[in-house]
C-alpha cells in the first residue's frame, strides 16, 4: 500500500539491533503477524500474560472485553433465532469474578498508557458498571459515556422487553490533572457543524466488513473510526488488548495510525491478519474509506488528520527491549 494517506514508516533503522522487531521484553515472544510497514502488529496469546512482558506506552487504548453475556439466551440474526452464546471466553462470571477480571486487565492497560493517553471501553449493562467502577478505582477520570444507538438492531425474541439497541463506550483519561487530546473541530464538522453529542446513531456491522470471516462480536469500522479520529493524531500508537478480528487495527490503518492487538484465539488472530492483508489492495483500502461516512466528511476539511508527517523516531518502536534500545 503506497497511498499518501497511509502511514509511511521506515523501520529499517537500527534493525540489526532489534531482530525480530517485535521481540518482547523478557520472554522473547514472537509476534503472530506484523505488516510490512510495521503499523499493524498482532500477538496471539493471553493479554494477562503478554501485557506485562513489554515496555511501551500507547497514545490510546480501545478495548472490547468479554461482556459475559453468553448465558444460553436467544436472539435473532438474519431472520433466524440463534443462541446468544459467543464462546467460552464470554461465559457468565459471578459479579465478584467479573469485577476482579476488569480490575486486573484495566490495571495492566493503565501501565501501558501514556500519561496524556485515553482509554475507550465498550460494554452493555452486563459489564459496563463494573468497568466504570474499576476505572474510577484505578484513578482514571471518566470523560464521557457514549451511547452507541444502533440504527438497525436485531428484534427482541421474547417480546417481554424493549428491544436492546444500544451499547455503551466509556471514554476515560489516565490522569485527573493531565490534559487529553480531543479533535473538537473535526467532530463538530462531522456532525454538521454542531457539537458532537454523546449519543452516536451508527449502524451495526455491515456485510462488506465480514469478507474475511465472521467474529461473533465484531465491531463496525464506523464506530472505531469515530473513536480514533476524535482522540488521536496521525501516527498514534493504539493498543487493543482483546483484538478479536482486529477492527481497531483496520480502522487505525485506514486513518494513518499504528496498532498492536492481542488476541487469544488463533482463528480470530488469523481473521485480523487477513483483514489487514485485504486493505493492502489500494482499491479495497480506498473503497473501505469511502464506505465510512465520518471519513468521507472528514476528508473535505482536515486531510492532515490522516497523514503522519514526521518520521517515526526509532525509539517509538513498541517492542525494543530496554537492553536493546
Ligand atoms: C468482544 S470480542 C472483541 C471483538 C473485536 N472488537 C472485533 O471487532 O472483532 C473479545 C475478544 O477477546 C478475546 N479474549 C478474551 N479473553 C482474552 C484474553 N485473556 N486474552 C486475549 N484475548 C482474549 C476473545 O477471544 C474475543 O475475540
Amino acid at each position: 500500500m503506497s497511498d499518501a494517506h497511509f502511514v509511511d514508516v521506515d523501520f529499517n533503522i537500527n534493525k540489526a539491533s532489534c531482530e525480530p522487531p517485535l521481540t518482547l521484553h523478557q520472554e522473547k515472544v514472537l509476534p503472530y503477524y506484523t505488516s510490512k510497514t510495521h503499523d499493524f502488529n498482532l500477538l496471539n496469546g493471553d493479554t494477562f500474560e503478554l501485557l506485562p512482558q513489554f515496555n511501551f506506552q500507547f497514545d490510546m487504548i480501545f478495548a472490547d472485553p468479554p461482556y459475559f453475556l453468553s448465558n444460553n439466551g436467544f436472539t435473532i440474526q438474519n431472520g433466524k433465532v440463534v443462541s446468544v452464546n459467543k464462546g467460552d471466553w464470554d461465559k457468565g462470571l459471578s459479579p465478584k469474578e467479573m469485577n476482579d477480571f476488569n480490575l486486573r486487565w484495566i490495571s495492566l492497560c493503565r501501565d501501558k498508557l501514556k500519561d496524556n493517553g485515553t482509554i475507550w471501553i465498550s460494554g452493555t449493562y452486563h459489564n459496563i458498571f463494573s468497568v466504570a467502577n474499576a476505572l474510577t478505582q484505578l484513578g482514571f477520570k471518566i470523560l464521557n459515556v457514549v451511547t452507541w444507538a444502533k440504527t438497525n438492531p436485531p428484534p427482541n425474541v421474547s417480546c417481554r422487553y424493549f428491544t436492546y439497541s444500544t451499547e455503551f463506550i466509556i471514554w476515560a483519561r489516565k490522569k485527573e490533572k493531565v490534559a487529553h487530546y480531543y479533535n473538537y473541530e473535526l467532530m463538530k464538522h462531522i456532525n454538521g457543524d454542531k457539537q458532537m453529542r454523546d449519543v452516536w446513531n451508527l449502524p451495526a456491522i455491515a456485510q462488506w466488513e465480514k469478507s474475511c470471516g465472521k467474529h461473533p462480536t465484531q465491531k463496525p469500522l464506523c464506530v472505531l473510526s469515530r473513536i480514533i479520529m476524535a482522540s488521536t493524531k496521525p501516527g498514534a500508537w493504539i493498543l487493543d488488548p482483546f483484538a478479536g478480528s482486529s477492527t481497531t487495527g483496520i480502522a487505525s490503518n485506514l486513518l494513518g495510525r499504528r496498532y498492536l492487538g492481542i488476541e487469544r484465539e488463533e482463528a480470530f488472530a488469523l481473521m485480523g491478519r487477513k483483514r489487514r492483508e485485504e486493505i493492502e489492495n489500494i482499491s479495497t483500502y480506498k473503497s473501505f474509506r469511502r464506505k465510512i461516512a465520518d471519513i468521507v466528511k472528514a476528508e473535505d476539511t482536515q486531510t492532515e488528520c490522516f497523514i503522519m508527517k514526521e518520521d517515526l523516531p526509532v525509539e517509538d518502536l513498541p517492542f525494543l527491549c530496554d537492553d536493546e534500545g
